[in-house]
């Protein structure tokens, strides 16, 4: 049966440790502050905006939250990012995505300073990434690379199967894995035979935003299973993209949705910024 890797308790002892360093950087005059940006009225965003301000007010971090209209205009974005840019008492911005059609992400992300990045999203960041010499980490994969460590389990030497290819987790996943030395396949929707491949792994990271799509065909028996989703099954209930209970008795280890990977993503984006603010 497979050890649940509770990623609430493992979230709780990061912030724990990270308050500290807060308190720390306060003496010396120094409020880490983090600006967050929603454009549009998105239900998702909004919730992920919430928390992220929620997490700054517990840690001791100042946060200023920028809500603009659905019909923003790239001009009038790319003029708040300069701004923001620009003011002290900002280390960290961040742009929620997916903006509003009339907007181009890429140019929004690439007029970000590298420095307030902490999202990691400028190519600057993400090139950086490539090579192992890391400033800021992409969230949820370094989200995903604490709850591993959480369990003791080695990695050096695993088979790794990542499924999904975004910008966001899939790549920079396998490359944190791939440093920590791990054999990695990248899946895809093109991926022939899916299942076989996934069979193969050690560690399974599912990051692909279909609801239950893994299930125990396709994960080898004691694999640890790392679930990204945040699907909704038939009945509209909150699942990942593992089928939870057919899963669970194969692997090893497996993370459930909610209270997986979730709740490391925002504590993770509150360690890049405390990192922009230099800590
Ligand atoms: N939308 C969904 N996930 C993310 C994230 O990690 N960062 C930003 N900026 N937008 C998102």
């Amino acid at each position: 049966m497979g050890k649940i890797i509770d990623g609430k308790a493992v979230s709780a002892a990061a912030r724990a440790r990270m308050k500290e360093e807060v308190a720390a950087l306060r003496e010396r005059g120094i409020i880490p502050g983090l600006a967050v940006v929603i454009v549009g009225d998105d239900p998702a965003s909004r919730v992920y905006v919430n928390n992220k301000k929620k997490a700054c007010a517990e840690l001791g971090m100042y946060s200023e939250e920028y809500a603009l209209p659905g019909t923003t205009t790239e001009e009038e974005l790319l003029a708040l990012v300069a701004r923001l840019n620009v003011k002290p008492d900002i280390h960290g911005i961040l742009v929620q995505l997916p903006l509003p059609r009339q907007i181009d992400e890429k140019k929004i992300i690439e007029a970000i300073d590298p420095n307030k990045d902490v999202d990691a999203f400028h190519p600057q960041n993400v090139g950086r990434i490539m090579i192992g010499d890391y400033r800021f980490l992409p969230c949820t994969p370094a989200g995903i690379m604490e709850l591993i460590a959480s369990t003791g389990e080695d990695i050096s030497g695993k088979e790794c199967v990542v499924i999904g290819r975004s910008n966001i987790v899939g790549k920079p996943m396998a490359m944190l894995m791939l440093h920590k030395n791990a054999t990695v396949t990248i899946c895809h929707s093109r991926t022939r035979d899916l299942a076989q491949v996934a069979r193969r792994a050690d560690i399974l990271i599912v990051a692909i935003g279909k609801a239950k799509f893994v299930g125990p065909e396709m994960v080898k028996p004691g694999a640890m299973v790392i679930d990204v989703g945040m699907d909704r099954d038939e009945n509209g209930k909150l699942c990942g993209d593992v089928d939870f209970a057919g899963v669970e008795p194969k692997a090893g280890w497996i993370t459930p949705v909610p209270g997986g990977v979730g709740p490391m993503t925002i504590t993770m984006l509150m360690r890049n910024t405390i990192t922009a603010a230099g800590g």
